[in-house]
């Protein structure tokens, strides 16, 4: 193992939080007090998020059949729509570049190494598709899976700013630059734009979104070395996550 191989893996166990051993503790030492108040007001709050969760839904399904009509070429050559993956009431949002083979197959997004080795990175900061909910810039697959072109992107772009405004996530995560640049505007390279705080805007419905951006997993899986920079990016992804109270909220 090469000198770059053990540094990764020292920052991966890092990473993973492994810097005790754990000694055993007596389990059921805790007592429940049952507050009946507290359960009604549970009830109540689940009955609202029934409510929502429904509405979402129907919007989502709405969304899906405005794109299956969209004067795209790239549906003529895909064999399926790819829309979303995960939880459509979660608060954080990730959004990729565009569907490769296995997506195309599938009809759901980063199912295949890339997304492989997305899950993993993300079960290290305890998110899964549980918990975040999970879409692409374009709706199909690129032949070949080039790069999506700028007509390509411009055409769903709309879709995927009114598909945000549907999940109204507390954080955007966008994988990739791609998805980065288009969606914050800017016209810098990936590299220039992760490790930085930044706020998703989208004037014409008044939305303000907290958004982070990482690197693609494709792009790790060529530079496996620039993993240490991802972690680096999870773990403040996790900070924000925690100190906003972002799961616990769902
Ligand atoms: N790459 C992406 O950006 N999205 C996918 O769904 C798969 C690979």
């Amino acid at each position: 193992m090469n000198i770059k191989n053990i540094k990764s893996f020292i920052e991966f166990y890092k990473f993973l939080g492994i810097t005790d051993c754990i000694s055993p503790v007596q389990r059921n030492k805790m007592k429940f007090k049952v507050d009946p108040k507290k359960n009604i007001k549970k009830m109540k709050e689940s009955k609202k998020t029934e409510k929502i969760i429904e509405s979402k839904l129907a919007s989502i399904n709405n969304l899906r059949s405005l794109i299956i009509n969209l004067d795209c070429s790239l549906k003529d050559v895909a064999t399926n729509l790819v829309l979303y993956d995960g939880n459509y009431d979660a608060n954080i949002m990730f959004i990729g570049e565009a569907p490769g083979a296995n997506e195309d197959i599938d009809g759901k997004p980063f199912v295949g190494e890339a997304g492989k080795l997305l899950d993993k990175m993300l079960s290290f900061i305890n998110l899964s598709r549980n918990n975040i909910y999970i879409t692409n810039m374009v709706f199909w697959r690129p032949p070949g899976n080039r790069t999506p072109n700028e007509t390509e992107i411009s055409v769903c772009l709309p879709y995927t700013k009114k598909h945000i405004k549907i999940i109204k996530p507390k954080l955007l995560v966008f994988v990739g630059s791609i998805a980065a640049k288009n969606l914050l505007n800017s016209k810098e390279g990936i590299t220039k734009i992760r490790g930085k705080k930044h706020i998703y805007q989208d004037k014409d419905n008044d939305l303000k979104i907290e958004a982070r951006a990482i690197f693609h997993p494709a792009y790790l899986m060529r530079n496996p070395i620039e993993k240490k920079t991802m972690w680096d990016d999870l773990l403040e992804i996790d900070e924000f996550i925690n100190s906003n109270n972002i799961l616990q909220d769902e």
